[in-house]
């Protein structure tokens, strides 16, 4: 199966380093001319990486056809490119609805949207994805944890709490800091916070939905470090900050649709 990337950023590169290096993709991947210095590095680096100047040649020559430029190009982008039946597109574009795609992308009519991560180029992570598409369900199955939705309007929060990725990064560094400037040295606070996150966000994903709601509680131990804490959060509304820029977020992306 031949993949072609309208597209050639951050997310396309970690989904083709995750293809080739963890679900063992070794048939063609075309990657658009754009992105220079990044599309020269993934044909410099992998054999089966091809770098194409035009589009509808990319579109062409392959069979699944990944969308993986940005929000305000996408649709422009789309609208000049000519599809077949036979071909499956998968969009990553955050905001633009199946209503769109499908009407752009006739006659092509396995179309479907996900939400990859970066962890994607280590095969971890989630991978939503509206409407289930059995192969497409299968090969990123090799790439993460494929969550099938099956309603849009669910699809759209599944985006929208991707948002928050960033704070992730940035709280974990935060402790790192943190432990820094209390006196720890530069690397082994850096050591610690990343460990502290993986150690911790590997439990979660052995939870089911009580069992995750249940963690927090699990540790903390009567007049302990975390119950302190945690109280003290809570009593300080820590959790409910968030609540505004993600509500935010969704509305953003819910006006697209
Ligand atoms: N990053 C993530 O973690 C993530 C996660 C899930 C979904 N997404 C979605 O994935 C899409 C791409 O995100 P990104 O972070 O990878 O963005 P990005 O790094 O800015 O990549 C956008 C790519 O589109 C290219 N491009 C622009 N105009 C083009 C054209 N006419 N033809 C072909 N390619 C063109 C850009 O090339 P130039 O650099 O040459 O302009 C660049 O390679 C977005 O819609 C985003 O919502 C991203």
């Amino acid at each position: 199966m031949k993949i072609g990337f309208i597209g050639t950023g951050a997310i396309s590169e970690a989904m083709i380093r995750g293809m080739i290096g963890c679900a063992g993709h070794t048939e063609p991947i075309f990657v658009s001319k754009r992105s220079a210095t990044r599309s020269a590095r993934l044909g410099e680096d992998f054999q089966n990486v091809t770098v194409i100047e035009d589009n509808q040649e990319i579109v062409d020559q392959s069979d699944w056809v990944v969308l993986a430029v940005l929000p305000s190009q996408a649709e422009e982008i789309i609208c000049d490119l000519s599809f077949r039946s036979s071909h499956t597109v998968i969009s990553l574009v955050a905001g633009l609805e199946m209503e769109s795609l499908v009407h752009h992308l006739a006659p092509a009519s396995d179309v479907c949207r996900i939400i990859p991560l970066p962890p994607i180029e280590y095969g971890v992570g989630p991978i939503p994805l509206y409407p289930n598409q059995p192969l497409v369900a299968d090969f990123f199955g090799k790439l993460g944890t494929v969550i099938r939705v099956e309603d849009e309007s669910c699809f759209t929060v599944f985006s929208a709490n991707s948002a928050l990725m960033a704070n992730f990064f940035e709280w974990t560094a935060w402790q790192a800091r943190w432990m820094e400037k209390s006196g720890v040295a530069r690397d082994e606070a850096a050591l610690y916070a990343s460990s502290f996150a993986s150690g911790l966000v590997s439990m979660t994903t052995r939870c089911d939905a009580n069992q995750l709601q249940a963690l927090s509680a699990e540790c903390l131990t009567p007049g302990g470090l975390n119950e302190q804490v945690l109280s003290d959060s809570r009593r300080m509304g820590w959790f409910d900050l968030l609540r505004p820029p993600l509500d935010a977020v969704l509305s953003r992306l819910k006006k697209k649709e």
